[in-house]
């Protein structure tokens, strides 16, 4: 009952937000700042992009929208045209960064137009612009633009608004499904990896959780148009793509006669474009883990075997609390379904420490599923109070100390799985997709299949090539390896 009468609160305020008029442009009128018209032909554009791989593909999706009007990338913020802030909402310290950004951002401006090198329009995007946009406006008046993570495709109206109004500052709200339709099919690829949007938004409403608020409900891209997206990233050379969504594996895109797709019918039909030969997917929900999608893991040699499923807790009341809507059995029991579909898989997975009322009992409980589970990687955080969201309004809290004694803890042990899981592969030949150069002696670096460095020497030449491998040393963050030169 008490969950009904929050569901139904929560989804009145994501309603208020999501009914917000489409492609609304709320104009503030205000006039601190002033544009001057900018050079015709080459402007430079610097992204500095926060948060998750969702963002990673805005960003390179707004240099896209962007390249048209003559904007070109560059690393320095201080002589930058344009400089663009992807931003992320999630914890309150990502939050937080942005505005301190801001306030270094402003400074340079201030230089590089002493300098007569012309105007610096600085923009706001992404979850932090969706969430607290109003208060971008007031807090920081140095931003001329803000604009959240489903509007950036009228980047290039709004940025001619903000120049011909001098000064006006414009904010660009929830446009939810038209971005997809609006953007340039054309990609700039920066290597034989790539992340491809596919899903977005949330409808799981974790108790402590801003995103299905920042990013709304959950919508899928047709499939065709993930198609023809992703066969144009093979025809560039992308040999590896990661599909993306906050919950990606309630992935239901229209297939071509209009019936919702399921997101292990996708990565089959992903799987029979020539040259696209790994495919993963990031992140998924539990609950959403159909036995198709289990069984894609057994059939599908393009998918990855590396799963990123978050549990965020191993209590289950804490996971009762979370509104998680699965319990520490029915985790543990979907991974052994997940390992008899392929043994060779390894888990990922999110944790959070200190939520409201966690006990020592419940984080032990966490460390116990942890040591049941295996992992090969994990990212684990201090619980975030954020604000809207009920866990932020809900009795005992817990002390900031014990939360990092107990994120201490944790990560420990799944730095000791980790090495652990590293360690098994020492001896092992693997394929490596080599995607970059190293530093000496024509080293490449590559990716296992489950998303390790590799580094070995001589390998340069083989960039965009997935080939085997034997591992002879780990490295920090990384393995070591060898090429066996008879097959090179
Ligand atoms: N505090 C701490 N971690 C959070 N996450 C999401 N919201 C919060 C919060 N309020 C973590 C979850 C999620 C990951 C993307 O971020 O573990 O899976
Ligand atoms: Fe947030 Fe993930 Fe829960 Fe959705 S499923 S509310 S994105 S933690």
């Amino acid at each position: 009952m008490a969950r009904d009468i929050r569901r139904s609160l929560v989804d009145k305020i994501l309603s208020s937000l999501l009914k917000k008029k489409a492609q609304t442009l709320i104009s503030t009128g205000m006039s601190e700042t002033v544009s001057t018209s900018q050079s015709l032909g080459q402007k430079r554009l610097h992204i500095k992009t926060y948060g998750c791989q969702m963002n990673v593909y805005d960003s390179e999706r707004m240099a896209d929208v962007l390249r048209p009007l003559g904007y070109v990338m560059s690393d320095a913020p201080e002589d930058a045209d344009l400089v663009l802030l992807n931003t992320c909402h999630i914890r309150e310290k990502a939050a937080e960064k942005v505005y301190s950004e801001i306030g270094r951002l402003k400074e340079m401006r201030e230089d590089k137009e002493a300098r007569g090198g012309g105007r610096m329009t600085i923009a706001v995007a992404g979850c932090v612009a969706q969430a607290e946009g109003a208060e971008i406006m007031n807090r920081a008046p140095a931003v001329d633009l803000v604009v959240g993570p489903q509007a950036y495709h009228q980047l290039p109206e709004l940025i001619a608004r903000t120049t011909r109004a001098r000064g006006e500052r414009l904010m660009a709200d929830f446009a939810a499904d038209e971005k997809f339709d609006k953007l340039p099919v054309e990609r700039e690829v920066s290597g034989p990896t790539a992340f491809l949007t596919v899903q977005e938004g949330c409808d799981k409403f974790c108790t402590f959780c801003v995103v299905p608020y920042t990013r709304g409900a959950e919508w899928s891209r047709p499939v065709a148009q993930i198609m023809d997206e992703a066969r144009r990233l093979a025809d560039k050379g992308v040999r590896e793509i990661t599909l993306l969504g906050q919950n990606v594996n309630a992935f239901n895109g229209a297939d071509k006669s209009g019936a919702e797709s399921t997101l292990s019918r996708l990565i089959e039909a992903l799987a029979g474009i020539n040259g696209l030969d790994r495919i993963r997917y990031t992140t998924s929900h539990p609950n959403d883990m159909g036995d198709d999608l289990i069984q894609a893991h057994a059939d599908i040699p393009q998918l990855m075997p590396y799963l990123h499923l978050p549990v965020q807790s191993g209590s289950n009341k804490i996971l009762r609390a979370m509104n998680r809507k699965h319990t520490r059995e029915s985790y543990i029991e979907l991974i052994a379904r997940i390992k008899a579909a392929n043994p060779d898989i390894a888990m990922s997975g999110d944790f959070i420490v200190g939520f409201p009322d966690e006990t020592d009992k419940d984080f032990e409980d966490t460390m116990d599923l942890i040591r049941q589970v295996e992992y090969a990687s994990a990212f684990s955080f201090k619980y975030s109070k954020r604000p809207g969201t009920p866990a932020a309004a809900m009795p005992g809290q817990v002390d900031d100390k014990v939360a990092d004694e107990r994120l201490k803890a944790l990560q420990a042990l799944i730095i000791e799985q980790q090495q652990a899981f590293k360690a098994g592969l020492i001896g092992r030949t693997i394929d490596v997709l080599f995607d970059k150069r190293g530093r000496h002696n024509e080293q490449g670096i590559g990716r296992s299949p489950w998303l390790h460095s590799v580094f070995a020497e001589d390998a340069a030449h083989l960039i965009g090539q997935i080939v085997p491998v034997k591992i002879v040393a780990l490295g920090n963050n990384s393995l070591q390896g060898e090429l066996i030169k008879e097959l090179v």
